[in-house]
């Protein structure tokens, strides 16, 4: 079983599914030890402890420096024997040292079909708005890797969601949710913890083989 620890800030929907899954047996090998919150206040540690998940908080607005931050973190981590670290809704950027000893084995969600609407700064509605400001008539979501470049890592699933005419960011941020992301990232944690994923450069093979 994959020692598995989930990161996040916030409301914690994308934990949720990965929960939801796990219960109806649609992620395998996998025991997630552990949810970890960047923010004591974040919804998703409620998710997490009703579902008897061990949940800590490593608290960004108590460290001086994201330096800091990165390595109480990365300590976290280490002491908890993580193997696979799952971004869900995470705010903070993950620095070098973090990214190079858990290569490979970070992945993250990000709403929108990388590398389009992606990279510093575009994260929650803005990456929405954008989306509709520019007007492009599919967007989606991507799991990928991470790397020390925010959102250019090899790129594991993809899902395309339909613009529709009249939507809003939020009704769009709404659909990705529901039609990609709660989807995706579970099947990537599956992927992962059954062995199916080889990266090759920038590329990430799926052995499809059962
Ligand atoms: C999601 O849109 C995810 O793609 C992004 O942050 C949001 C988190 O939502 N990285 P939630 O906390 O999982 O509800």
């Amino acid at each position: 079983m994959v020692r598995t620890a989930v990161l996040v800030s916030g409301g914690g929907s994308n934990l949720q599914a990965i929960l939801a899954s796990q219960l109806f047996g649609e992620i395998q090998n996998c025991n997630l030890v552990s949810v970890i919150s960047s923010n004591p206040g974040a919804y998703a540690l409620d998710r997490a402890r009703a579902a008897g998940i061990e949940v800590s908080v490593v608290d960004v607005s108590t460290f001086p420096t994201k330096r800091t931050f990165n390595t109480a973190l990365m300590q976290k981590l280490g002491d908890l024997d993580i193997e696979l670290v799952v971004l869900a809704g995470f705010m903070q950027v993950l620095q070098r040292p973090i990214c190079k000893e858990y290569e490979n084995r970070i992945m993250n969600v990000h709403p929108s079909l990388i590398p389009a609407f992606c990279g510093p700064g575009q994260y929650g509605l803005h990456v929405h708005q954008q989306v509709l400001d520019y007007g492009v008539k599919v967007s989606g979501a991507t799991v990928h890797f991470v790397t020390e470049e925010v959102d250019g890592g090899p790129i594991i699933l993809q899902k395309a969601v339909d613009v529709l005419p009249d939507d809003t960011a939020k009704t769009l941020q709404r659909r990705i949710m529901e039609q990609a992301e709660w989807e995706i990232l579970p099947k990537a944690i599956d992927l992962f913890c059954r062995g199916k994923l080889t990266v090759e450069g920038r590329r990430v093979r799926i052995d499809e083989g059962a």
